[in-house]
């Protein structure tokens, strides 16, 4: 066997099964990228400052890119023995170019290199979200756009609550996105500080130059204290509560789907391209996608739940635990990048049923509201006019009947104040138009917000 890095001062090697237990080379092998870009700067920096000769950083500088190439044409042997990724292609250095390759750890703890690795591959992860999630809200103003002058009903606990044009719901998911979008973006801005030099927490008596690793490496500068560079995952905390919220609003959307999906609802459909069926029942055509889209939203918040139980008890500085921080992260990333992915996919594939819609509004007196705003306009305390057409409702019920369907003298059976201009207000075509303060459901409200996304994000 293979002597350990780290074995000097051990008499026996470790049991398979300790060695099978500790070992993350199969997962942080995804750093491999990250961790190269880590020490081709730390060996240019370490020449730079006289700790290496020039020629022995052109010999690891070219190692490197030889390790690269070989991972990358997938020659490249991940041994377990070897533990994780750091000591894989520092060992394979080694055995590449021999000597120089024993000085690149100089003034270098693993501690200060994973976290190092593992900020730059977060970086690159939420630069790729963020792409993901303007693909989605590009998608969603493109059906809006698709969708014009459609009117839906509008739900509060589900139950029918006020008109609303379906354009406007979209784009309440579409600025949603934009949130999540802002959310990872602070992120970032607060992620991209280089630990590179903490060492293994106290930093080191040797001359190094923080700030030209860091600025080499395309962060805005070192990180200010050694400690907290290596102990610190906050970073990764806020990035998977981001990918969390963003998880939320996604599945929120998918159950809107759903449910707008089925029989009862019936008011979209999806292609066959993002359907699936049953097995046993032949008739069926499920939105699978979407209640998958529910689903995983479950492990994202799992994963962010495991950094954060990770994380609770550990002392300052780095501690093993901490290799547990990454496949969570992982799995958080490629979760919610499927699921960003998939929404688009649907959201290009499925077609309102007007039709259907159309005849599904006039029930649920979508209208009451509206008609209290006009006895608010005819000078009535609003709180009045909310008894007035609360009675008038229940008129309705009793005839089994809409608002607009009452005479004028049933009306004024319930209150005189009523006038012929009322049916101005009544049925959802009339009542959706009522809408024009800042934000609001009415056709120029919602132009204006179509406007703002097809120019933000220069749809055309
Ligand atoms: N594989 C380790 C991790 O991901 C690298 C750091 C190990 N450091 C140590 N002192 N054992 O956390």
């Amino acid at each position: 066997k293979e002597a350990k890095l780290w074995g000097g001062r051990f008499e026996e090697g470790v049991t398979d099964a300790v060695e099978r237990f500790t070992e993350s080379i199969s997962f942080d092998k995804a750093l491999y990228k990250q961790d190269i870009m880590g020490s081709r700067a730390h060996a240019s920096m370490l020449a730079h400052q006289g700790l290496i000769s020039v020629s022995d950083r052109d010999s690891i500088l070219q190692g490197l890119d030889n390790i690269e190439r070989r991972i990358e044409d997938g020659e490249f042997v991940w041994r377990t023995d070897r533990e994780d990724v750091h000591m894989n292609i520092e060992a394979a250095l080694t055995d590449l170019i021999g000597e120089p390759a024993k000085k690149l750890h100089t003034a270098r703890s693993r501690n200060d290199q994973v976290l190092t690795d593992f900020r730059l591959w977060c970086r690159d992860a939420i630069d790729n979200i963020v792409a993901r999630i303007e693909h989605l809200q590009v998608a969603l103003v493109t059906l809006a756009m698709k969708n014009e002058n459609l009117i839906v009903p509008g739900y509060t606990h589900l139950q029918r609550a006020q008109p609303i044009l379906l354009q406007h719901l979209l784009l309440a998911y579409v600025e949603q996105l934009d949130r999540d979008a802002g959310r990872l973006l602070d992120c970032r801005q607060r992620l991209n500080f280089c630990p590179l030099g903490a060492c293994a927490l106290a930093g080191t008596g040797l001359p190094i130059d923080r700030f030209m690793t860091s600025h080499d490496l395309g962060f805005n500068a070192p990180m200010r204290n050694s400690i907290d560079a290596v102990s610190d995952r906050d970073f990764v905390l806020e990035f998977l509560s981001a990918n969390s919220i963003t998880a939320i609003h996604l599945s929120r959307l998918g159950e809107e789907w759903v449910l707008w999906a089925s029989e009862e609802f019936g008011f979209l459909t999806p292609s066959d391209s993002v359907s699936t069926g049953s097995s046993i029942m032949p008739q069926k055509k499920n939105p699978d996608p979407m209640e998958l889209v529910r689903g995983k939203s479950a492990r994202v918040v799992g994963d962010l739940v495991t950094l954060l139980v990770l994380c609770k008890g550990l002392p300052h500085a780095y501690n093993r635990d901490l290799q547990e921080d990454k496949e969570p992260t992982f799995d958080s990333t490629k979760t919610i990048i499927g699921m960003l992915e998939v929404c688009a996919e649907f959201a290009q594939n499925i077609t309102f049923n007007r039709e259907k819609i159309k005849k599904a509004l006039p029930a649920g007196h979508l209208d009451a509201t509206t008609l209290a705003d006009y006895l608010v306009k005819k000078g009535i305390p609003f709180r009045t006019s909310h008894d007035i057409v609360g009675k008038s409702v229940a008129l309705c019920v009793s005839k089994n009947c809409q608002l607009q369907d009452l005479s004028l003298d049933e009306l004024r059976s319930v209150n005189p104040v009523f006038d012929e201009d009322v049916y101005e207000f009544l049925g959802v075509e009339n009542a959706v138009k009522k809408f024009c303060s800042y934000g609001s459901t009415g056709s120029e409200c919602v132009a204006e917000q179509l406007d703002f996304w097809v120019t933000k994000l220069q749809i055309n």
